[in-house]
């Protein structure tokens, strides 16, 4: 990927760039449709990324070209527009976005290539709001702050485009740590790092269906958290505890009230898993994860007959720990924690079994925990600024 963005430069503007900066796709282990009631949830960065190779520019114009689309996009710095949903408007909400908390910028122009599936709940849109906002501290030399950048990102989403997401997708791809998985706080925003049990491979499973009612109904649930958290007295789910659910479960409609138990017994198994992540208990962690996609399917109900199929097929291979849906839900990716050395049999067999039980061809890929969002080659591999 790296070289191709390198080399597609150099043909374009017949000189190397001056940054290449990358930006991660995501998982979420677990804690799912917690992020926005201020809960837990355990996410890790992956190695998939999206990469921008650029160059500065004296003017006042930014130009991106994405390759794998045969797309490009123009703009000026002083005259933004939200215009029409696509990838686009996430380049133009992070420059919407970046001055209004106080960053000056410059302009750039550059392409960029990815290998994250799009639309794949794989968080591909995360990683363009903050490869984007990288090239931005790289040009005009500010310095890089994950965090800040992913709450930058977030609003893009929220005040440019208009989607209620919560702060896990940014904040992983910002800030995630080769290696590990975050638990993140997202009341404190507080992250630590935690590593994947010894011996256990992540492995991605997209169904090959796409998310169609995920913006409508993802809203949805939103509203009847704080719907739910109202009737029980609370100012958001991360507040209420099992007690007060089982105290108060006759003021909840039924609906809610399976909402509510998805929440807290969510940030439940979301502590205990970054426990057994610590312990390296890959079939504690396997078995939460179980645990998580049950109550989603069952309670939340925000999975789909793809993604259930995807993980019973994936439960029936040897070796599995665990498989549970990530991301928003309704169509996109499943995941399942498998041990090492049974990796090629399991990929082998979930695909002949979901294909055999769908007639859909799915993409299945091991992954690794990777690093956040940073400015790489020319010496630089971190986040330093
Ligand atoms: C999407 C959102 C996240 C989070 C998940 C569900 O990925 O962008 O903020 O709410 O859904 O856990």
């Amino acid at each position: 990927m790296m070289e191709r963005v390198i080399r597609a430069f150099g043909e374009r503007f017949n000189e190397p760039p001056a940054f290449v900066v990358r930006a991660p796709g995501r998982v979420n282990l677990i804690g799912e449709h917690t992020d926005y009631n201020d809960g837990f949830c355990l996410p890790m960065a992956i190695d998939r990324a999206l990469w921008i190779a650029l160059r500065p520019r004296r003017d006042d114009r930014v130009i991106v070209e994405a390759l794998d689309l045969g797309e490009s996009i123009t703009f000026d710095l002083g005259a933004l527009s939200p215009g029409e949903a696509s990838w686009g408007q996430y380049v133009t909400g992070v420059a919407w976005a970046l001055p209004r908390n106080g960053y000056t910028l410059s302009a750039w122009e550059g392409v960029m290539s990815s290998d994250i599936p799009i639309g794949s709940g794989l968080s591909s849109s995360a990683a363009l709001e903050l490869a984007v906002a990288r090239a931005f501290a790289a040009v005009a030399g500010f310095p890089w702050d994950p965090e800040r950048m992913a709450q930058v990102a977030q609003q893009t989403e929220n005040q440019w485009l208009k989607l209620r997401t919560g702060i896990m997708d940014q904040l992983v791809c910002a800030s995630g740590v080769e290696g590990h998985a975050l638990l993140i706080d997202c009341r404190s925003l507080s992250l630590e790092p935690v590593p994947l049990p010894s011996g256990a491979v992540v492995v991605v499973m997209d169904t090959r269906t796409p998310r169609g009612l995920v913006n409508s109904a993802y809203n949805e649930r939103r509203a009847e958290c704080e719907q739910a958290a109202q009737r029980l007295g609370v100012a958001v789910l991360r507040d209420a505890s099992r007690a007060d659910l089982e105290r108060q479960s006759g003021r909840l409609a039924p609906v809610l009230l399976k909402r509510a138990q998805h929440v807290i017994t969510e940030n439940e198994r979301t502590l205990l898993a970054a426990a057994a992540m610590r312990a390296h208990d890959a079939a504690e962690l396997g078995r939460l994860m179980d645990a998580s996609h049950d109550s989603l399917r069952h309670d939340y109900e925000v999975t789909s007959a793809t993604l259930d199929t995807m993980v019973a097929c994936a439960r029936q291979q040897k070796g599995c720990r665990g498989a549970r849906m990530t991301g928003a839900g309704f169509g996109g990716c499943a995941i399942a924690l498998v041990q090492a050395p049974d990796i090629a049999s399991f990929i082998a067999g979930v695909f002949q079994a979901y294909e055999r039980e769908t007639g859909l061809t799915p993409d299945i890929f091991a992954c690794r925990p990777a690093a956040g969002a940073g400015l790489v080659g020319f010496g630089e591999t971190d986040t330093a600024p």
